[in-house]
């Protein structure tokens, strides 16, 4: 039964501080790093959600033990080659894109063939971006209709290293490409497009034989055969992905403030931070450091007072690609037309996210011009819905943006809401309606 959530009315102003969970492209790539550590790895404030949970599930049907407490959590690797491949082992990905694509890049020398499976949404997403690459090191894969899950994985050990050119910005295909480089003699090459890049600073950070050369609009990346993990600990911070939800919110907020702790802001994912200030949000970084050559800081975040329309640079869409949802609502408040364009990509997320953008700027009474890959919001200074204004918002494929979008829609412009799916939270912000909880007191 797909849980409801009502809301009919508008969140009042507040002024807070707030934190919200670990980062969880950090959290996956942390444990799939440490199952393959000589030694006992630990994390603190790991995020906690089911796409992680299913992570930390795939290692222990590899033969890793993992121990959850409250405060961490500890891997306890046996080594690069440290895996146990049992006959007939299945691994399933429920949601998850990024432990999907990237555990394919680690089983590539199974000696046992691995069945791969997930939910509905992971099954409806392209997964030759990874089997093609992947097969070139000489693995063999046998995927429903050539592009989806459930798949079969066929190990090699006769891999070869590979060139590849990786042009759709995917960190899931250029990581799955640098865990198979790590696992084959030679050198591995990528040509990527511009994406998230934390796996190759965990691979810096871990001292692995990686280079990096970052050119204007892709890197190249050389990875050399691992010997030997060391032991990772990792307190992992805040995810932005998450804190983009609490940014639009106070900036469409009136007389708000707030404070956002301790957030990852590496370079490659604050495309957010950049489109909103265009849009006249303002925004701080306070306390910045780095940590294990990521950077983090505090955000601080303002209500908004003249939101100017924006042409979005397709440059910024690979550092925003899991906030855009979120963004159009800032885009609906905007004065002016604003146009967002090259987002092929986000039809390629846990839902066609494009298509749930026109679907909840309509309800908002906000006109769109959609195609299959770009955007433009007619956007209304005054947007406000009338409390009886009925919206209701089911979402089949169970969205986690979907659902955290529509509700941060509800708070901002009012309206009397329906939204479905509640559940869908768990997948990466298990307390999100606790903090909204927190910032109605
Ligand atoms: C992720 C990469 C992005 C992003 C996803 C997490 C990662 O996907 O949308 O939520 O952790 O590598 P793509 O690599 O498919 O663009």
């Amino acid at each position: 039964m797909s849980k409801i959530i009502f809301v009919n009315q508008k969140i009042k102003s507040f002024k807070k501080s707030i934190t919200v969970p670990g980062d969880k492209s950090l959290s996956i790539r942390w444990v799939l790093f440490a199952s393959l550590a000589s030694g006992t790895s630990v994390a603190k404030n790991l995020l906690m959600s089911e796409d992680v949970l299913s992570a930390l599930e795939a290692v222990r049907k590899l033969g890793i033990k993992v121990v959850v407490k409250k405060k961490e959590c500890k891997i306890f690797g046996k080594g690069i080659n440290g895996y146990k491949y049992k006959k007939n082992l299945k691994i399933d990905a429920k949601n998850s894109g990024t432990l999907g694509r990237l555990i394919l890049g680690l089983l590539v020398d199974s000696p046992e063939p691995i069945k791969l499976f997930g939910d509905k949404s992971l099954s409806s997403r392209d997964f030759k971006r990874v089997s093609d690459p992947l097969t070139k090191f000489g693995v063999k894969f046998k995927l429903r209709k050539n592009s989806f899950l459930p798949l079969k994985i066929y190990g090699s050990d006769k891999l070869k290293p590979i060139f590849y050119k990786e042009n759709k910005g995917s960190a899931q295909c250029k990581s799955s490409i640098i865990f198979a480089g790590m696992r084959t003699e030679g050198v591995t090459k990528i040509k990527a497009k511009k994406s998230r890049n934390h796996t190759e600073l965990m691979c810096k950070h871990l001292k692995l034989p990686i280079i990096i050369k970052n050119k204007k609009n892709f890197d190249e990346i050389q990875i050399k055969k691992v010997k030997k993990i060391n032991t990772l600990n990792y307190n992992i911070p805040s995810d932005i992905s998450s804190s983009a939800f609490f940014i639009v919110l106070t900036a469409l907020s009136k007389n708000s403030k707030l404070i956002i702790k301790n957030v990852n802001i590496n370079p490659s994912r604050v495309g957010i931070i950049t489109i909103l200030k265009k849009m006249g949000v303002k925004i701080l970084f306070k306390n910045k450091k780095i940590y294990k050559g990521e950077k983090k800081a505090d955000i601080k975040v303002l209500s908004a007072i003249n939101l100017k329309a924006i042409n979005c640079s397709p440059e910024l869409n690979s550092g925003a690609i899991d906030e855009f949802l979120v963004i159009f609502l800032i885009a609906a408040k905007a004065k002016g037309i604003s146009y967002f364009r090259n987002l092929d990509e986000l039809n390629q997320k846990e839902s066609p996210r494009l298509r749930w953008a026109e679907k909840i700027l309509t309800l908002l009474g906000v006109k769109t011009i959609t195609t299959n890959d770009s955007i433009k919001i007619y956007g209304n200074p005054n947007l406000n819905l009338d409390f009886n204004k009925k919206i209701i918002i089911k979402n089949y494929l169970k969205d986690h943006r979907v659902f955290m979008t529509s509700l941060i829609a509800a708070l901002s412009f009012g309206g009397k809401w329906t939204i479905h799916d509640k559940d869908s939270v768990n997948t990466s912000f298990p307390n999100f309606l606790k903090i909204i909880e927190d910032l109605k007191k």
